[in-house]
């Protein structure tokens, strides 16, 4: 992305505002990429090999019990794997793994020449990320035409404090620039 806009800089002069039945889905995807996230990838034991998933509908719910959920789409052909599982582990990556993060957009060989280790649950994991969080299944939700995965965290696993995530925006990667 470029850089920061200057401090006269006037947002409403640009403003659009639109029903998200009305307009192509575009525009709706467009406006919620202005909403920068980090990445991750969700991990679980297929019943034939392991499979992961890049997501970045990841986000906290609660700290008492400790809850985090995300998002998968019911077209991902992964969808029913993920919602009929028992554990899966959330990987937040770091800002130099945009490699990792193309690798888990589709199915095929994804963990290899990846050190991969396995949870006591038996969930694959993929050391050397950010953070990790070990979850176990506690709700699923419909939502549309995604479900919305609830799990309870039940390990976690962090980097170094100077670790700096990789950020997504706009359909594209970025790097974390503290203001
Ligand atoms: C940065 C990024 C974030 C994504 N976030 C999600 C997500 O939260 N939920 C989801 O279902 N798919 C997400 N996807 C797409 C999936 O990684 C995957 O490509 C899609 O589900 C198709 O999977 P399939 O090959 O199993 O059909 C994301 C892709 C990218 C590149």
């Amino acid at each position: 992305m470029s850089g920061l806009p200057p401090h006269d800089f006037d947002r409403l002069v640009d403003t659009i505002s639109f029903h998200p039945s009305a307009v192509e889905a575009r525009l709706l995807r467009d406006a919620l990429g202005r909403f920068a996230t980090g990445v991750t990838v969700i991990t679980t034991a297929g019943q034939e090999r392991a499979e992961g998933m890049t997501a970045n509908s990841f986000s906290s719910v609660s700290l008492e019990p400790p809850l985090v959920m995300w998002c998968p789409a019911r077209s991902s052909l992964r969808y029913e794997l993920f919602t009929h599982a028992r554990s899966w582990s959330v990987h937040i990556l770091g800002c130099e793994q945009t490699e990792i993060s193309r690798r888990f957009v589709r199915s095929g060989p994804q963990f290899d020449g990846l050190a991969v280790e396995t949870t006591p649950e038996g969930t694959p994991v993929i050391p050397g990320v950010a953070a990790r969080f070990d979850c176990v299944t506690h709700a699923v939700h419909e939502a549309g035409d995604h479900s919305i995965m609830v799990g309870r965290v039940i390990r976690v696993t962090t980097g170094g404090p100077n670790d700096h995530p990789l950020v997504f925006a706009a359909g594209k990667y970025g790097s974390f620039q503290p203001l």
